[in-house]
């Protein structure tokens, strides 16, 4: 790749009349490398496909890399011969005006780009095929960490059925390492329309299809916050369907289950609020353990508070957020299909003071 690059600065260089055309172009060329290695350094949360983090997004990484080589060489040849053409044969003060020779048929050239171009894509056809292949029909080894999720208008649904373990817009996996993998397999699944599961630097799209089960899996080698989002238009609030992973060590992720699995206990302080919760139509679309609320039309609320963002990260998750959003949900997530409550104050005050419990 470098080498192409190389190649490409050092023959744009040479010959001045080619030269002035072809510096500006060849440094074109190059952009989304310079981006990519900019990006390898920034480990900010950008959702940069030039970043891979996980073994399918690292061979989808390295093939893109291959064919946008293929593709730049394509088009610095194809460029070249323009710009020769045009310069070598341009109209001159002392042209007689007559039309050059007139020359029809050569076999070697025409075999020759018949050939070429059929190679190339040949190359490109199987180099994808193999790719598509490691991705698709990876062996999944028994230490494999399974999880459901079930794309909604608009959030997540994410479930760990070994664990018992149920929560929304936020998945937590652990890190692998080569010794000891630790690859996370998901089910894909959607409960209205298509969605499409996309965490740039862990893996390619996969789709969730309605009454259709996708797989995918994720192989993360280094821990952290990976965003993602829905790929897949599903309506209103499709720009608002964000996915965030965290990638935790084995330890730290044996903690989030433990902590996921426990019962939330109850403070007598609260008890008013359970109520509220429990008297209103919350129940009907939102389970959380220990309530009569059993619903999954919306997120699963047991443990509300272990989650930095609302809405499917449509805001951070603070008790002064979950209170304005209860009362409307509309003026973060136009055309969200959870409706405004429309509690008293009072009982907002106080279904809030239950909710932040529930850690
Ligand atoms: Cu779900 Cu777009």
């Amino acid at each position: 790749m470098k080498c192409f690059f190389e190649q490409a600065h050092r023959s744009a260089g040479s010959g001045a009349a080619l030269g002035r055309w072809l510096v500006p172009i060849a440094l074109l060329i190059p952009v989304p490398i310079r981006a990519a290695a900019a990006a390898t350094a920034d480990s900010s949360l950008s959702p940069n496909i030039f970043a891979p983090e996980s073994a399918p997004a690292l061979s989808i990484h390295h093939l893109s890399l291959f064919v946008l080589a293929v593709c730049a060489g394509i088009f610095a040849v194809v460029l070249g011969l323009i710009v020769y053409a045009a310069v070598r044969f341009r109209r001159r003060a002392d042209d007689d005006g007559k039309e050059p020779p007139q020359i029809y048929g050569s076999n070697p050239v025409e075999v020759a780009w018949t050939t070429v171009p059929l190679l190339i894509v040949v190359v490109l056809a199987l180099t994808t095929a193999r790719v598509v292949q490691q991705v698709q029909d990876a062996p999944r080894p028994p230490s494999a960490l399974d999880v459901v999720v079930i794309g909604h208008q608009w959030w997540w649904e994410i479930r760990y059925p070994k664990l018992g373990i149920v929560t929304a817009n936020e998945l937590h996996v652990p890190v692998s390492f080569p010794q000891k993998r630790a690859p996370t397999f998901l089910e894909l699944r959607s409960a209205d329309v298509a969605h499409s599961f996309w965490v740039p630097r862990l893996a390619g799209k996969t789709d969730l299809i309605p009454n259709r089960v996708n797989q995918m899996w994720i192989e993360p080698s280094r821990t952290g916050l990976f965003l993602g989002q829905c790929a897949e238009y599903c309506g209103t609030e499709h720009a608002k369907m964000l996915l965030r992973v965290y990638v935790h060590s084995p330890e730290d992720f044996a903690r989030w289950a433990a902590e996921q699995k426990a019962a939330s206990a109850l403070a007598p302080a609260v008890a008013a609020g359970r109520l509220v919760f429990e008297r209103t139509a919350c129940i009907n679309c939102h389970t959380l353990n220990g309530t009569i609320g059993s619903g999954r039309f919306g997120p699963d609320l047991t443990h509300l508070m272990s989650r930095d963002t609302l809405g499917a990260g449509a805001l951070s998750n603070s008790p002064e957020n979950l209170r304005a959003w209860i009362d409307r949900p509309d003026q973060f997530k136009p055309g969200v299909l959870m409706p405004a409550m429309s509690l008293t104050p009072a009982d907002l005050d106080q279904l809030v003071n239950y909710l932040v419990t529930l850690k």
